[in-house]
């Protein structure tokens, strides 16, 4: 029996309406641009509003200046989208015995129940037109555990949960849900990160890069947002219905140790 299906060709997103949170920087903003690029319509949707402006008028697509922690806020947002990407995040580092509950909670609704609203709010028309997309940007520390990441942690393991339930559930409407989960990328949120440390241990940026954040990393680089952004769009392309479920590891081997 020969394939019904064309040999692998570009991703093709015309006719397509994406949302992108956190499209306003770093991998969001990479997603916002691949996505675009490939031909969807893209709402970019930020807290920071006029990053979110300055991204959607580089790619002709919607900005929306919203804060996620507030799930009234989600109910504004389009619902007719065919891919949703879950990319803003952020971070907070602290031992759990020091860890303020406020930041913990925080956190949990940014990057778990923002995510849960959304696809509340967007499968509806995914499953109604037969196909849809969930890329959800996860991370190492959705695999992997390190310390005074508590709420960080727990939020990526939640998200990797939420995604596979979302990959049950959409597969008989031709929805598949995935994790994408990078490694340490170069973006603001980590940048934050490694000035922090180098303050905090009195080093240079140089040595956090080397000796803290990439020490186990045999691909001895930061990742760049691109990478991250065409992982997702290959989720998104002509081959990935059978891809569902699971978690894309891009981490310069940090997971092979
Ligand atoms: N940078 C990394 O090394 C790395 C690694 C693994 C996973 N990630 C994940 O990738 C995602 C994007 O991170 P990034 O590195 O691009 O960071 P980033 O700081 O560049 O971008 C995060 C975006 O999320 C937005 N955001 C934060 N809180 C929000 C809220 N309440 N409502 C709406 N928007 C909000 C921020 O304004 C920002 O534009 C995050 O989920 C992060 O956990 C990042």
């Amino acid at each position: 029996m020969t394939s019904t299906l064309p040999t692998p060709s570009p991703t093709d997103l015309r006719g397509r309406v994406a949302l992108v949170t956190g499209g306003g920087s770093g991998i969001g903003r990479a997603c916002a641009v691949a996505l675009a690029a490939a031909g969807a319509t893209v709402h970019v949707v930020d807290i920071a509003e006029e990053a979110a402006k300055s991204v959607a008028a580089a790619i002709g697509g919607r900005a929306h200046g919203v804060d996620l922690a507030r799930p009234a806020a989600i109910g504004s947002l389009p619902s007719e989208v065919d891919v949703l990407v879950n990319s803003a995040g952020l971070q907070y580092v602290a031992p759990i015995t020091e860890f303020a509950p406020e930041r913990f909670a925080l956190i949990q609704q940014v990057m778990v129940t923002a995510p849960f609203l959304l696809l509340r709010h967007v499968l509806p028309h995914m499953y109604a037109g037969g196909w849809g997309r969930v890329v959800n940007i996860s991370s190492v520390h959705g695999l992997r555990a390190s310390p005074y990441k508590a709420a960080y942690v727990a939020a990526k393991h939640a998200l990797e949960g939420l995604s596979k339930v979302a990959a049950l559930e959409g597969a008989p409407y031709g929805v598949t849900s995935n994790c994408v989960s990078p490694g340490y990328v170069r973006t603001p949120l980590v940048e934050g990160q490694i000035r922090d440390q180098a303050l905090a241990h009195g080093v240079s940026p140089d040595d956090v890069l080397g000796e803290v954040l990439l020490a186990r990393s045999p691909v001895a680089r930061l990742i760049e947002p691109e990478e991250v952004a065409s992982a997702a769009l290959m989720l998104c392309g002509p081959h990935s219905g059978s891809i569902t479920g699971t978690s894309l590891v891009i981490d310069g081997g940090w997971t092979a140790r």
